[in-house]
């Protein structure tokens, strides 16, 4: 029997409705969309029907979205590509202090290359502090970059206020959307962003393919030079057969996002209320309100995440802390939102998804208590 998966918000199966949109293009349409005959436009109308239904999605122009290799190249292609092509006008970015590495990382090289970057803290729910960001913004800012939603807790940050700060001082906005996309609402023209990024793999198409919504208008340093593919953005013969899954994927979200959101949690609900019954000491992080329906990230106190993940022998979930030799290495996440350390460590992110059932969260309630029980 499989493990019953928790952990949708490490990466989603691929739907099958999805494969099945993918398989024309594994099987029978191979021509490069660059060529100018038969095979080539069987490809390159795919590719652009896929760019509409991912703009469909976002409430945007298909030209303003460009595909790339994934969420970590979505967000290279935007701080990079404005933090140079705006260079001239200044070199201060502003992002928070709980973003993903796919973000925090890109900022730190940047911070090599003569840039700097201020970090904004958040409060105890993930919430990023709007005082302290717009505080932070001086004449030499060019770009303010927060995640939608947090991956670890779920903490939806206030991307639209966020936005009428930066426009209003002149500044470029993008957000990171891979965990947002599919699980809440995500409109372009209701965030009010400049630039947004998405992951594949987090929506049930396959890993290794992403977008970047770019807003007409906005400037990039391009990040891959070569031929002029995907309108200039980036070069590289489009992997067409996963921009087929991904399109598929974003109409799939479109048509059924209102179903998915309630069912996921609800199921959500489900486990974390039958955890708190059982365990009323549990801390659940995030946000009480502002959170991703799906996401449960719960702190068991005094019991290290790794050792009740290692007796969950039917459960697959993600660890908010890591044990090793030298101790416990607590999330920068759950440091930055300053959660106690005997919480912290005892931190096991929960996701639901759309093929999760409420059998599953049931069996899954009785093994983790079960488990939790043994190890307190
Ligand atoms: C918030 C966030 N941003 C970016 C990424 C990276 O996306 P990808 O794996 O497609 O590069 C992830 C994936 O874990 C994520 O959770």
């Amino acid at each position: 029997m499989k493990p019953i998966y928790l952990d949708y918000n490490a990466t989603t199966p691929i739907d099958p409705r999805v494969a099945e949109a993918m398989l024309p293009y594994i099987r029978e349409h191979f021509g490069n969309p660059s060529s100018n005959h038969f095979y080539g436009r069987a490809t390159k109308d795919a590719v652009g029907n896929s760019r509409k239904q991912v703009a469909d999605m976002l409430h945007c122009k298909p030209e303003e979205i460009v595909f790339t290799s994934g969420g970590s190249e979505s967000n290279n292609l935007a701080i990079k590509g404005v933090a140079y092509a705006y260079q001239k006008k200044g070199n201060h970015i502003i992002t928070s202090s709980i973003e993903h590495p796919a973000v925090s990382e890109v900022c730190r090289f940047l911070e090599t290359r003569g840039f700097d970057v201020t970090y904004v803290p958040v409060d105890e729910h993930g919430l990023v502090d709007l005082k302290q960001l717009e505080e932070s913004i001086t004449p030499k800012t060019t770009l303010i970059t927060i995640m939608h939603a947090n991956n670890e807790v779920g903490t939806i940050e206030p991307i639209t206020e966020i936005a009428e700060i930066a426009h209003r001082n002149g500044i470029l906005i993008h957000t990171d959307c891979a965990q947002s996309i599919g699980k809440v609402p995500v409109y372009v023209d209701e965030l009010r962003v400049d630039l947004l990024s998405l992951a594949g793999h987090k929506l049930y198409a396959p890993k290794g393919i992403g977008a970047l919504y770019i807003r007409s208008g906005v400037k990039l340093e391009k990040q891959i030079h070569g031929a002029g593919h995907e309108m200039g953005w980036r070069a590289g013969t489009e992997n067409v057969i996963e921009i087929a899954g991904l399109g598929k994927a974003c109409a799939l979200v479109t048509e059924e996002s209102e179903r998915t959101h309630l069912q996921t949690g609800n199921l959500r609900d489900k486990l974390q209320n039958g955890l708190r019954e059982a365990f009323p000491d549990i801390r659940i992080n995030g946000h009480p309100e502002k959170r991703l329906p799906n996401t449960a990230s719960i702190s068991f106190p005094n019991i290290a995440a790794n050792e009740i993940i290692d007796k969950l022998k039917n459960i697959a979930t993600s660890a908010g802390a890591a044990c090793h030799s030298g101790g416990v290495t607590i999330s920068p996440t759950l440091k930055a939102m300053n959660v106690p350390p005997e919480y912290a460590k005892g931190t096991i992110r929960f996701s639901t998804g759309r093929f999760t059932t409420e059998r599953e969260i049931d069996e899954a309630l009785e093994e983790i208590v079960a488990v939790v029980k043994e190890l307190a």
